[in-house]
């Protein structure tokens, strides 16, 4: 039977800080989505993770960290290139890939001899991980193969009985997933387009970077699995949205798009953003999905970005949000 708890949102760090002593899992806010968070030295909170989530065990999780430090602590190597990164971009919305230590629970990295560490860019979550004495996994809040939360009530929304609480930072600034990076000697691999830019990395490091291609039936990086972050609603994703709109008569249409578009006969609109900024997108666009998720469309029809910079990372969750 399902427990009649309800999940609260709250802002309450001391509380948080108890539960996840307790081997309890919370909601984290981070300045990308929000995370399902808990003991990262803990089996049964790493457990609770997959289990709530109903992720497969072979999809490893990211650990938080509040410093450099706190992440050198986790791996056996720490490149210049990582050096690099770090100084630049943390705390921020990049998660980077390297060797592990033996510390870190093969159940935390599925197996793979490699942690994803990341720390955050949010006050509240710096606030509450500075106080504990464990780093915290925590992969997105939603359930496997759902939209990222970007408010604490998606999160309480997906999980109101089977989590105790939800740390509320407000909404996320950045609003989609990390860009995640693994290194190869002297490149800087890509394996998650994220608000991180390839060229944002290549100014820091002053050499190229590459994007990770999948071989035949490899999962390195599972996050690059096909289907993810998608809205129970058919997504259409196109650079053509007009004449997807016109082989749909007679449907529910959802149109999400970068700016408004007048005199097309669509249910619901989401416009993107107001100045044609990218970075505004990207703040808005799991916050979008989710409502056009929720409004009994027949489908929604995504506009494509250009492909480049910020609109690379924003078409590649569009992408997968599309496929079946
Ligand atoms: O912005 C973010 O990264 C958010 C917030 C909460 O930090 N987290 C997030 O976690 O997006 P998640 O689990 O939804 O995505 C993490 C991705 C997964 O696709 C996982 O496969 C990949 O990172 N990953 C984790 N550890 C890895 C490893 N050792 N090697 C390769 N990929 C890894
Ligand atoms: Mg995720």
């Amino acid at each position: 039977m399902e427990s009649p708890l309800q999940c609260e949102i709250s802002k309450d760090v001391q509380k948080a800080i108890q539960y996840l002593m307790q081997d309890e899992l919370i909601g984290l806010p981070t300045e990308t989505v929000y995370g399902l968070a808990g003991n990262a030295f803990s089996t049964k909170a790493v457990q609770a993770i997959y289990d709530t989530k109903q992720r497969p065990h072979h999809n490893p999780l990211i650990v938080h960290v509040a410093n450099v430090d706190a992440a050198k602590a986790l791996c056996t190597q720490f490149p210049i290139l990582a050096e690099q990164l770090a100084a630049a971009f943390w705390p921020g919305p990049l998660t980077m890939i390297l060797p592990k230590r033996t510390m870190v629970p093969d159940l935390v990295t599925a197996g793979h001899n490699t942690v994803a560490i990341r720390i955050p860019q949010h006050a509240l979550a710096l606030e509450l991980i500075r106080q504990l004495p464990f780093p915290l996994a925590a992969p997105s809040a939603n359930p496997f193969k759902r939209i990222s939360p970007t408010t604490a009530q998606h999160v309480a929304d997906y999980f109101p009985h089977t989590l105790k609480m939800v740390l509320d930072g407000g909404p996320c600034l950045k609003g989609i997933e990390s860009t995640i990076v693994g290194f190869d000697t002297d490149t800087v691999i890509i394996y998650r387009p994220g608000n991180i830019t390839e060229q944002d990395i290549e100014r820091v490091t002053g050499s190229s970077v590459i994007f990770y291609e999948k071989k035949d039936n490899q999962l390195i990086a599972p996050g690059m699995m096909a289907q993810h972050y998608a809205p129970r609603t058919p997504l259409i994703f196109t650079s053509d949205w007009q004449s997807a709109i016109l082989q749909h008569p007679g449907k529910k249409i959802g149109l999400l798009s970068l700016s408004r578009h007048e005199d097309f006969d669509v249910t619901q609109q989401e416009v993107l953003s107001v100045h044609g900024a990218l970075e505004e997108v990207t703040a808005n666009l799991y916050a979008a999905l989710h409502r056009l998720d929720v409004a009994g469309l027949d489908i929604i029809i995504a506009e494509a970005f250009e492909e480049s910079g910020l609109g690379k990372s924003l078409n590649d969750r569009l992408r997968r949000a599309a496929s079946k």
